[in-house]
This record gives C-alpha cells, structure tokens and sequence, in this order.
C-alpha cells in the first residue's frame, strides 16, 4: 500500500469516526479541530481553516481555523463560491476562485444541493505544490466534512425542535394544571363543605397509582380526573349541595347528575392523558353494578375508575358533610373495607393500606394522604389496622 493511500485511509478513517461523535456540541467542536490539525498535518499545510454556511443569516462563520487573519476569512461570500465545483478543490489566485489572504486551495463543501461551506488550506511548508493525487484527496476528504457537518446541523435543528416542543408541553401542562385549579377553586367556592375535596382526591388518587407502578404521564392524568371529578357540581344548585339535612328521594336524584354532568363538561376538552373523561364519568360507579350513572360492573371498571371511586369515598368519608359530621379515619377504613367486593375492589385497597401505611412509618418521605387526615388521629391503632388487612388481602 503506497503512503499516499495510507495518508488517505487514515484520514477518511478520523473523519468517519468524527461523523459517529457528533452528539454534544462540546465533542463536535473538539473533533472538528482535530480534523482539521489532521488534514493540514497530511497536507505539510501551515493554515487552514473550515468555514460553515448559516443559512439563517446568508453568511459564513469560522468554525475552525489555524493560523489565517480572522478578518480575511470574514470576507469570504457565499456568492463567490456559487459557481465553483461541488467539493473540489480550486487554486487560489485563479478566476472566479476568490482570493483568501494566505491560502492556496480553496474547496467548497456541497452535500447534495446544499451549500454546506468551505474548507481553506495554505501553501505546503517545503513549497512544493499540490499534485493531482493530493487535489482528489482534498476532494473526498470535503465530501465526508460536508457530510459531517450536514448532519452535526441536522441533528442540531432536530435537538432545537425536541426542546422546543418540551417547552410547548410544559407550557400546555402549566396551563392545564392552572385550568384545574380554577375549575377546583370555583367548586369549593360553591360547596364550603367539600372544600380541597378534588385536591385531596387527586393527591390520593396519584399516591395509589404510583404505589400500584403507574408511569408518571398515566399518574399526571389520574390526578386531573381527581381535580375534576366532580366539576358537574357547579351545575347543581347552591341550596341542595349545602343543605343540611339528608336528601329525599328526588334530591338525591338530582345530586346523582353531577358525574354525568362532570363527564359533560370535561368532555369537551382532549386531554394529553388517556381515561380522564372515563374516570370523571364513572367516579360513583361499583364493582356489584348498583352504583351510577351507568351501573357498569366488574370488568367495565377500569382501574384508574377503581381508584378514584375508593379515593372519592374516603375523603367524603374523612370530611364534614353538611348533614353530618366527619367519620375518623378507622371507621372509614373499617366502612372501605366493609364494601370491597360490592363497590370497592381488593387490589386497590391493599395498595391504598400499602400506601397509608408507608406515609405512617416514614417509608414514605412526601405523604399524599397523611397530611390531610385528623391531627387527633391515632396513628398506631390505624397502622396496626392497615397491617391486618394488608396481611389478610396479600393472603393467596
Ligand atoms: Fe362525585
Ligand atoms: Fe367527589
């Protein structure tokens, strides 16, 4: 193999290996200049620099160089370059090659029609001239530099457009979750009694998702459906939400519209998060198809339904109502775990005990549900509580 066919291996070889290392801009600039000692290495050239094309601006910038005057590469146009060959090599000084202050070759770099930018070499140090197998190599190796930084620019455009849609749902998300705390504020507005309802049933609802291994997106959506649940009730009129007294019949009837209506009015909106609007619609459904406003049963029942439904109930149950006063949290544990099978299911209360019983022992740090149960609680007697029911419901 003759050195010259080495010299050429070698660096096409460094500038293959360069095309695979364009990740962090860091790299990029680091490979590009060792490209370039390579190539005015090969080429006993004293300068050299690589100039690249920003199409934004019509100009082209130094990306490298080594020992040319930074004002004379300035003054290189893109216009000047137009009518030259794609990747090959043009001697300086004569016409239409553009003069550059101490070089001798100039190379515009091409992938395809698109004008990448240009590569400049000096004369050699000996001052022989360039010959002919030189000037062919010169050739190629501008072709892998168009390529390189074609893609170096293209994996640029896709890392601006990545962040820049990141950015957009971000914003979409701070939107959404400002939406939610309005439509939640002008509940609790409504309703003094549920006040922070839809808040604690979206921290509940989230905390038993993520004990149950749901991904982060999936929780963010279970926690809207908790802050919208029951939206429907701004519907409904003041005096019956606020009422005193237990409900006849009729009124209870009318109490009953408010998930459909939730349902109604979230509809409306396509959220990121997939089954909001199925776990809005069917907060009150139960496992034995005696709930509403569908009576789905059993298989019907998602799990996110299934959450919501057994968060839902033990906040109700953990709260003041207008007609009667707050259960503490043992009876509404005992009340929960009286009804698994007819309205609430297994699985999600043992996660439900898992996680209570976690934020009690410290296990975990940032507790969900803990914060809003009574002060007066006992936490010991509940803590003894949830274990036998966790043992008894992990029971085979
Ligand atoms: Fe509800
Ligand atoms: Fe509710």
């Amino acid at each position: 193999m003759s050195t010259e066919l080495k010299k050429a291996l070698y660096n096409i070889s460094a500038l293959v290996d360069l095309g695979q290392a364009i990740t962090a801009e860091d790299a990029f600039q680091e490979k590009i200049q060792s490209a370039l000692y390579v190539i005015t290495g090969t080429f006993l050239a004293n300068k050299g620099a690589i100039l690249f094309y920003d199409k934004s601006t019509g100009r082209l910038n130094t990306l490298i160089q080594k020992g040319f005057d930074r004002a004379e590469l300035d003054r290189v146009k893109p216009q000047d370059l137009i009518s030259l060959g794609k990747n090959e090599p043009c001697l300086i000084g004569y016409d239409p090659v553009p003069a550059v202050a101490g070089a001798e070759i100039l190379t515009p770099l091409w992938v395809r029609d698109e004008f990448i930018g240009v590569l400049l070499l000096s004369g050699k140090l000996n001052a022989g001239s360039y010959t002919l197998e030189e000037l062919e190599l010169i050739s190629v190796i501008a072709n892998q530099i168009a390529i390189v930084l074609n893609n170096h620019t293209l994996f640029t455009d896709l890392s601006d457009k990545l962040e820049e849609n990141r950015r957009l749902y971000e914003e979409m998300r701070h939107i959404y979750h400002g939406t939610l705390q309005a439509f939640a504020a002008a509940i609790d507005a409504k309703d003094a009694y549920t006040q922070n309802h839809s808040h604690r049933v979206a921290k509940y609802s989230a905390a038993i998702a993520r004990e149950l291994g749901w991904n982060e997106h999936d929780i963010e959506g279970i926690y809207v459906a908790g802050y919208l649940h029951d939206v429907g009730k701004l519907a409904i009129s003041n005096d019956l939400l606020n009422k005193a007294t237990p409900f006849t019949p009729a009124e209870y009837e009318e109490i009953r519209k408010h998930s459909t209506l939730s349902h109604n009015i979230t509809s409306k909106i396509k959220f990121p998060w997939k089954n909001v609007h199925d776990m809005v619609w069917h907060h009150h459904e139960r496992l034995d198809g005696r709930g509403y406003p569908e009576a789905l049963a059993e298989d019907s029942l998602s799990d996110g339904v299934r959450i919501l439904t057994l968060a839902d109930s033990f906040d109700a149950m953990t709260s003041q109502r207008p007609y009667r006063k707050r259960m503490d949290v043992q009876s509404a544990i005992s009340e929960l775990k009286k009804c698994l099978q007819s309205q609430f299911d297994n699985k999600i209360m043992l996660v439900f005990c898992r996680v209570l019983e976690k934020e009690i022992t410290g296990e975990l740090p940032e507790p969900d549900i803990l914060p809003h149960l009574d002060s007066d609680s006992d936490l010991s007697i509940i803590s003894s509580m949830l274990e036998a029911i966790i043992q008894e419901l992990s029971a085979p």
